[in-house]
């Protein structure tokens, strides 16, 4: 507690001395804290380098790989810490309200009325793009995480179709393994492995179970028969992994299903900017599907600019330059296109996007309107990030085999309540 309170005195601090960042000759420039470092996701943030660019404000990059951001969250706090914010910064849901909180975020208000963002974006995600009624990020797009990413070419060998059900995805897995494929690809690192979670307790329990155990963080829900059975789905799906899945980055799992070594990925649609990224076209070479049991919902997440507060004008330019880019039906339709992701507007056709981007854009509209689109755990959508972290922390020692099934819930339950 005392701690935390120091911590905030000296943010406080840092933020009331902190200056703007135009460049040293004047020039109107963006540092951007991000942690888009595979190749599918530098092409899109190029989209946005370059969109900027054309318009004369430069970029410093500021990378911290590791999806969920929880890396980068830590070196965004020590460098507010230390008086010297970013200018924008990539933030997932509940952090941004965080730093909201904490006010250290730019108003983007007289932006978000010129340019209509209240009519534009989705409910949704104007929850954590608005703080105490003002707009605070200005969202890029809509992610999703319970996909599953598959290679044409191995389902057609073995003779296969997507699998309708639970059983059929785990029968596909090992008619693979049989045939001398790894079933599922798969990077073992803490965000990975909680990126899965998310759709085994969606694909067992449905909408009110994930609800009450990863929003409402109920400890009846979180300890319950239904936890147990999630965990053992991941015991099963562990099963399929390679010998060597330990620390693998995920875009290297998406090159295994790429490459035609494995059968399926678990993984958020930014698997998708890696497979375009690599030449191959949806429906195609790679194929997309729901994880079964999770289909009618889907567990999204958005990534947002959160600009920091600046008091030099043409560093305050710069940031609204940026975030007005980034809201424009144009930037929207050409960055979503390459990173995977839908837009985070409805006004936008899906005339540009791929069989994977239609589906998604349709299955979000379909999961807003039937009560089926929830935030996700993995990626900061569902709870706060200190909650987060303690679910991550049991999700991997389990998937690491350190706990059994039932265990594991108990230490969630445990895991969570000190985690409030
Ligand atoms: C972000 C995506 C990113 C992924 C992997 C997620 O948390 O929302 O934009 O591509 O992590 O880095």
């Amino acid at each position: 507690m005392r701690s935390n309170m120091k911590t905030k005195t000296a943010i406080a601090i840092a933020l009331s001395v902190m200056a703007g960042t135009a460049s040293a000759d004047g020039h109107s420039s963006v540092e951007v804290l991000h942690w888009w470092t595979s190749g599918g996701e530098a092409a899109a943030l190029n989209v946005l380098k370059e969109d900027l660019n054309g318009q004369g404000v430069g970029w410093t990059d500021m990378p911290v790989a590791g999806g969920g951001g929880s890396d980068a969250m830590t070196v965004l706090r020590a460098r507010v810490t230390a008086g010297d914010p970013p200018t924008a910064v990539q933030m997932l849901g509940f952090a941004i309200r965080d730093w909201a909180g904490e006010g250290a975020l730019a108003d983007l208000n007289d932006l978000a009325a010129e340019q209509n963002w209240d009519e534009v974006v989705p409910a949704a995600l104007q929850g954590y793009s608005k703080f105490d009624g003002q707009w605070v990020a200005a969202p890029v797009n809509v992610h999703s995480t319970n996909w599953v990413w598959a290679n044409s070419a191995i389902l057609a060998q073995l003779g296969l179709e997507q699998p309708a059900d639970w059983d059929g995805f785990v029968a596909a897995m090992q008619a693979a393994q049989d045939a001398g494929y790894i079933g599922l690809a798969h990077g073992g690192q803490a965000w990975q492995d909680a990126t899965v979670f998310d759709s085994m307790v969606m694909g067992v329990g449905g909408p009110e179970f994930y609800q009450a155990a990863f929003i409402d963080l109920d400890p009846e829900a979180l300890g319950s028969a239904q936890m147990v059975q999630a965990f053992q789905r991941m015991e099963t799906l562990r099963g399929f992994v390679d010998d060597n899945f330990s620390g693998r980055d995920w875009n290297l799992a998406s090159a295994m299903v790429a490459n035609g070594e494995a059968l399926f990925q678990i993984m958020g649609d930014w698997a998708k900017g890696e497979f375009i990224n690599a030449g191959q076209t949806a429906g195609e070479e790679f194929q997309c599907f729901r994880v079964p049991g999770t289909e009618g919902t889907v567990t999204f997440n958005s990534d947002q600019f959160a600009m920091f507060k600046v008091t030099d004008e043409t560093a305050r330019g710069a940031q609204m330059t940026m975030a007005s880019s980034v809201m424009s039906p144009e930037f929207q339709v050409a960055f979503n296109t390459v990173k995977g992701s839908v837009p985070a507007r409805t006004d936008i056709s899906d005339a540009a996007f791929d069989a994977c981007g239609q589906l998604g854009m349709a299955q979000l509209a379909e999961a807003a309107a039937s009560g089926g689109l929830f935030g996700s755990m993995a990626h900061g959508h569902a709870n706060n990030p200190s909650v987060q972290n303690a679910m991550y922390d049991v999700i991997t020692a389990h998937f690491n085999g350190e706990f059994d099934a039932e265990t594991a819930a108990a230490e969630l339950v445990t895991a969570v309540e000190l985690a409030q």
